[in-house]
């Protein structure tokens, strides 16, 4: 019998969270509700075909800069070690690199428990050599990995520019519970979406086959399916533009016509073109990233940019005097 090299942690039992949190983010002006509850099973598979689509320079980007960098990525970071990726989804840029950087471990975390077991599973099966650890995991709470894992120079791998989601005052926050985590000489490696053309980036969150419509409406089947609500979702559109004074892409869910939606007992009252704001998409310079990672700690080592300077991966290390 092959020893058993993948194991499951579930570190997220908050089953109210998603009522407690719609019903806070609809009764506030203006009303919002967190990016994370996109990702329920069908919700990361829409993700997936995002990452897929030509207008969406993003993921093709970071792939890119990874495969052309993979020698000098995998040689600048530590060796044998813990590999962790939050938000780690479908694990797919990670294999460009797994194989030869050769972890003692890798530790994929996601709130989207399915869909990352499905994942880890077959990374699994594909590299026998590979010890994993997956965790579910909520990664806005306090970053935590599960009790008993060996105490090897730590690795986080954080690409898909998903810190910005985080207001900047969050990022910083979440750049220090990382460098925490990793403690001193560990390294973060993370992909960082640039700032550029307006019409660039509108262009990616608004693609020309819906995609980003039907994951962004995607959100109000969840709350119908598992909050008892009443979305219509024939009254409801997706918006999404460039912020250019806090730059960030926003995305919205905007109702068509005045209407009345219930959630349980609770009753909200939206009028025609109102918004329910559902994630912003920070976008960075790089030197404004360095700068932001030097805030929390963390000591600048490589950057790695694609030749249209669309999108950046960021090599930091933790140096605690
Ligand atoms: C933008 S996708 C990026 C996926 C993947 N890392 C990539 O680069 O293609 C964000 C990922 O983070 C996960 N996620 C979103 N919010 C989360 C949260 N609060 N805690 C843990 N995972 C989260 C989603 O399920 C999804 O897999």
């Amino acid at each position: 019998m092959p020893e058993q090299k993948i194991h499951f942690h579930d570190m997220h039992s908050t089953a109210n969270d998603l009522l407690e949190d719609v019903i806070t983010g609809l009764g506030k002006s203006p009303r919002s509700i967190p990016p994370k509850y996109f990702y329920d099973e069908q919700g990361s598979q829409l993700f997936d075909r995002i990452t897929q689509l030509e207008d969406y320079y993003p993921a093709r980007t970071e792939i890119s800069i990874l495969q052309k960098y993979k020698q000098d990525i995998v040689q600048s970071l530590n060796k044998h070690c813990l590999l962790i990726e939050p938000g780690g989804g479908s694990c797919s840029k990670v294999r460009i690199f797994i194989n030869d950087l050769q972890p003692g471990m890798y530790v994929p975390m996601d709130i989207s428990k399915q869909h990352m077991l499905a994942s880890a599973k077959q990374m699994s099966k594909q590299m026998s050599w590979l010890d994993i650890h997956a965790v579910c995991n909520d990664f806005t709470l306090k970053l935590k990995l599960p009790d008993g894992l060996p105490d090897a120079a730590r690795v986080v791998f954080f690409p898909g520019s998903s810190i910005g989601n985080f207001q900047p005052s969050a990022a910083l926050q979440y750049l220090l519970d990382i460098s925490n985590l990793l403690g001193n000489g560990g390294q973060l490696l993370i992909g960082v979406d640039l700032k550029k053309d307006k019409n660039i980036l509108e262009r990616a969150y608004n693609d020309s086959e819906g995609v980003t419509a039907e994951f962004n409406l995607n959100l109000l089947t969840r709350l119908n399916n598992e909050i008892s609500a009443d979305f219509d979702l024939q009254t409801w559109s997706h918006y999404s533009f460039y912020n250019s004074e806090q730059s960030r892409i926003e995305m919205h869910l905007q109702s068509m016509c005045d209407q009345v939606v219930n959630i349980g007992d609770h009753e909200f009252y939206f009028a025609e073109n109102e918004k329910i704001h559902t994630e912003n998409s920070y976008k960075y310079t790089v030197e404004e990233f360095q700068l932001l990672g030097l805030e929390a700690g963390l000591q600048v080592d490589k950057v790695w940019v694609d030749d249209g300077k669309l999108f950046s991966i960021h090599l930091f290390t933790v140096k605690t005097k």
